[in-house]
């Protein structure tokens, strides 16, 4: 469920118009829905109840500053990638204690980082960042906190693109492995381990793959507590899909996920920690964007829209649907008909749709790509030279510009020239 719905024939973001803000900001523009965003963070935070969890946004799906706040708010913990992201969590008042590193490739300057200013735990992904931390740690005094993610090489079931639990991933250590791995870590000086971590891939729709990675990591809990290890957390990734085209879809809901959790781990005596971004963020945000021309092809007819794939990347990238709606509500009955729907940039691969059957749309109205919210506005670029977009949190009546559009002076200065031109 979000907040994005038709009230007296238009599209309204909780309690304010679209075109409300689309008059103020100008087209296109990401908006978000405060009150979407804090109830899908609830779902889980109050779904894992009781068990002692922490619900670690993964911020890649959206790392605004104002959505990272608004989550924190609410007690969440976050999943970083990066030194960036680690920066950002931090400048969002998100104390370390609270933050867990995620990644194939943390560099020694990343690890540094997040030992200085304090992290929950580190998730190794193989055995040279595990000794390269261990030797971070040692130089700094330190000792690193560890969990190592586990390849389970069980198949997500999602497109190829964002599996990442199967053997010939490039993610985390074969589970097979993982014993001695944790052997290892008991004899380095520079790390230990307080956990065991899992992520399968994104966008699943099926709650088995989940169940079967977690009964795998069940086992290999007792098995390494036998061996003498301490495992105490869990972190069991994120993943868990959304309904990207709404007519069609029904994945498995997040109280059903975290029932699914405490039926299979619930008497581990664990914490468990998740890490959602998608599921958070994804239904939370629309990208309103308007027509530019209404053009006839050779038995085809064209929506031109005034955003493109640098503005929303994932049609172009994973062939995504996103279900695309006028913010004048059609009539009840209005005939539909098939456009192909498109950006200006100079590619094919610009479309968003083909051949999807829309209302009757001209030029100048505004339409909304649903479910916009994550893997939108972070995977935009100013390819073109198109400006990145500005992105508007809605909170009940009233709404803020969080991240506003450069100026075209802006985006020229920021590259140097050269003393010999
Ligand atoms: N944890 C780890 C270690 C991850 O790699 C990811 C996502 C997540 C958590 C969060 O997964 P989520 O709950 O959002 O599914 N750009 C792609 C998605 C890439 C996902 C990468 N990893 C897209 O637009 O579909």
């Amino acid at each position: 469920m979000d907040h994005f719905l038709y009230r007296d024939g238009a599209l309204y973001a909780e309690d304010v118009a679209v075109a409300e803000i689309a008059a103020a900001v100008g087209t296109p523009f990401y908006v978000y829905s405060t009150a979407t965003l804090t109830r899908h963070f609830r779902l889980f935070d109050e779904g894992l109840a009781p068990l002692p969890h922490l619900v670690c946004y993964a911020m890649k799906a959206n790392s605004n500053q104002a959505i990272l706040k608004t989550l924190a708010a609410l007690g969440a913990g976050m999943d970083v990638v990066s030194g960036g992201e680690y920066q950002r969590a931090k400048a969002a008042g998100v104390p370390g204690e609270r933050i867990v590193f995620s990644g194939v490739g943390k560099t020694k300057d990343e690890m540094r980082m997040a030992l200085e200013g304090g992290i929950r735990q580190f998730n190794v992904e193989s055995e040279p960042e595990l000794r390269a931390l261990s030797e971070v740690a040692v130089s700094m005094g330190a000792v690193a906190p560890v969990t190592v993610r586990v390849n389970p090489d069980v198949d997500a079931k999602t497109h190829a693109k964002i599996a990442t639990g199967k053997k010939e991933n490039k993610f985390g250590i074969p589970i097979a492995r993982a014993r001695e791995v944790y052997a290892e870590i008991a004899a380095l000086p520079g790390v230990h381990a307080v956990g065991l971590d899992v992520h399968i891939g994104s966008q699943l729709t099926d709650l088995q793959p989940f169940e079967d990675a977690y009964i795998l990591v069940a086992e290999l809990t007792r098995q390494l507590r036998a061996d003498g290890h301490s495992i105490d957390r869990l972190d069991l990734g994120g993943g868990l899909g959304i309904p990207y085209e709404r007519s069609n879809s029904a994945p498995p809901l997040p109280t059903d996920y975290c029932e699914m959790v405490k039926r299979v781990l619930g008497d581990l005596d664990v914490e468990i920690e998740i890490e959602p971004g998608r599921l958070i963020v994804g239904n939370a945000g629309l990208l309103v964007s308007a027509v530019t021309y209404v053009k006839s092809g050779e038995g085809r007819d064209f929506l031109i829209l005034d955003s493109a794939m640098n503005d929303l990347i994932r049609p172009a990238m994973y062939d995504a649907w996103h279900d695309i709606v006028p913010v004048i509500e059609p009539a009840a009955g209005a005939a539909m008909h098939p456009f192909d729907v498109v950006g200006p940039v100079c590619e094919s691969g610009d479309t968003f749709a083909r051949q999807r059957p829309m209302p009757p749309v001209k030029a100048g109205d505004l339409v909304a790509f649903r479910s916009a919210g994550a893997y939108g506005a972070v995977m935009a670029s100013e390819y073109n030279t198109r400006p990145l977009i500005p992105e508007v949190l809605v909170h009940g009546d009233h709404f803020a510009v969080i991240r506003k559009r450069p100026t075209f002076d802006e985006m020229i200065e920021r590259d140097t020239i050269p003393e010999w031109l």
